[in-house]
């Protein structure tokens, strides 16, 4: 019996329009999933790639499954990620593509997913085309100009013993190159003996850019740990003005929140656990 059909994007007309000015490219669809956005486009012309990194049992495209982060790009390839599962995996495709050969990422999401996907890239790409498929998805285009070549996938920081001495100049990931910092706010509901909200919001902490471009966070290095908040409320009111207050520890002129409400996890807890 195959497995039940999986396809996010469902692409229309729009979006194959948009496309039409990378006919002379190779597309590669990264996460293609069953390969179905893949199939439509090599039907409608265009040459195409699709990888995976766990290829799926029904697809309907030859798939490669490797892992988006360590794929060698043909020349002449532009990205395209369509409806990325959420965490860091959109981010970091999308960067170790533009700091390889390729010129042009293609995100296609639903807007409201943009910013928990993309963090601080939508600063830097901008939405070109809504209503590109059957969930009105957009897509933000991100070109390579060298300007993300000072950005590293999140959770890539290496972090080792040594010391700041090594480091002449010090040049720290942030305010330098990135000048708005990222605070990740998560809510978290708590349901069971009676209920109540745990939120907490965590800067993203602040490596020392090495000399060869890696992020380097050394062992006691307390200028790199972001700062941390949390807290808990019994209302989504109270959470919401406990937000709205962190704007003052994390002013907009320096940071941006991105607030993490997966309001579908219960956490069931006993009395006194
Ligand atoms: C939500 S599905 C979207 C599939 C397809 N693009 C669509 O719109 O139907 C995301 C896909 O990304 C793949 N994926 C997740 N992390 C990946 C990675 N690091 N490298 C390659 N593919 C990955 C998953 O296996 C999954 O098939």
């Amino acid at each position: 019996m195959s497995r039940p059909q999986l396809r996010f994007f469902q692409p229309n007309k729009k979006f194959f329009a948009y496309m039409e000015k990378y006919r002379n490219n190779i597309i590669v669809d990264i996460g293609a999933g069953e390969g179905h956005v893949a199939l439509a486009l090599e039907k409608k012309g265009f040459k195409v790639i699709a990888i995976d990194k766990d290829p799926k049992e029904n697809a309907v495209y030859p798939t490669l499954p490797v892992d988006a982060e360590t794929f060698k790009y043909p020349d002449n390839s532009v990205m395209l990620i369509a409806r990325p599962c959420h965490g860091d995996f959109a981010y970091s495709a999308i960067m170790h593509a533009l700091q390889t050969t390729v010129k042009t990422a293609i995100y296609v999401g639903l807007e409201h997913n943009v910013e928990r996907d993309l963090t601080e890239i939508p600063y830097l790409g901008k939405i070109v085309e809504k209503g590109v498929g059957k969930e009105k998805e957009i897509i933000i285009e991100l070109i390579s100009n060298g300007k993300y070549n000072d950005y590293t996938p999140r959770g890539s920081c290496q972090s080792r013993s040594g010391s700041i001495d090594e480091f002449n100049p010090l040049v720290r990931c942030y305010p330098t190159v990135i000048k708005i910092r990222p605070v990740q706010v998560s809510i978290h509901r708590y349901t069971g003996v009676g209920q109540h909200y745990h939120v907490t919001a965590e800067e993203h902490h602040n490596p020392i850019v090495s000399p060869d471009g890696t992020f380097v966070s050394l062992y006691g290095d307390k200028d790199c740990d972001g700062r941390y908040e949390s807290n808990n409320f019994n209302t989504p009111e109270e959470v919401s003005l406990w937000i709205e207050g962190l704007k003052k520890i994390f002013p907009p002129e320096t940071h941006k929140i991105f607030i993490n409400n997966d309001n579908t996890l219960h956490w069931f807890y006993k009395d006194g656990d």
